[in-house]
């Protein structure tokens, strides 16, 4: 285990495990349907990569760099989009995909800029969820894990840009926090 951790929240196993569930039960409801799943970086794209080879449907993916985080732990509330996606979505059903719901402002901002696009329907993937932090009523339609308030690491999911590459979903200690 990494030094800075303090605690193994999700281990690479149970996430693993979680994923192939995630995907089976997006093939099942996708059958027959033109999906698009657009991947927010940097964070999803851990999470983006295995649940997109276990939906066993054709499928196209892109890509979009939204940021409402400075270097904190919480957002600032106001999402910008660095990269638009690609694709033409008109029409399309989208997959929007994230590494956490939190507060549930980059959900709720993504999916109303995505929607001028006029898709033909639009859902939200979250590996993780922070229920207790929301502050706007945003759900995920498809979430890995309900999760308690506390930041986590691993997995796409970063500190101050450090730990994305960590099997795992983990506690950071709080001297991290101390030293940054
Ligand atoms: P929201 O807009 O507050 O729902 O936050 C979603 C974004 O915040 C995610 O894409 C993450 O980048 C970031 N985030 C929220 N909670 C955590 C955490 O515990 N660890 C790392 N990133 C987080
Ligand atoms: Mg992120």
């Amino acid at each position: 285990m990494h030094n800075d951790i303090k605690q193994v929240l999700l281990t690479k196993e149970q996430i693993a495990k979680r994923v192939e569930e995630m995907g089976k039960q997006i093939t099942a409801d996708y059958e027959g349907k033109d999906l698009i799943v657009v991947v927010l970086l940097k964070g999803a794209a851990w999470f983006a990569t295995d649940l997109t080879r276990a939906i066993d449907l054709p499928l196209r993916v892109d890509f979009m760099v939204a940021s409402s985080y400075g270097i904190g732990t919480s957002t600032t509330g106001n999402v910008k989009v660095k990269l638009d996606v690609s694709e033409n979505i008109a029409g399309k059903h989208v997959l929007l995909i994230d590494d956490i719901i939190d507060s549930g402002v980059t959900f709720a901002a993504i999916s109303d800029m995505l929607r001028q696009n006029k898709p033909a329907s639009l859902k939200t993937v979250a590996l993780c969820d922070k229920a207790e932090r929301r502050i706007n009523g945003m759900e995920a339609d498809y979430v890995g894990f309900k999760i308690p308030d506390e930041f986590v690491v691993g997995f796409g999911l970063d500190y101050a840009g450090d730990y994305r590459n960590l099997p795992y979903i983990g506690v950071l200690k709080p001297a991290v926090y101390a030293r940054k």
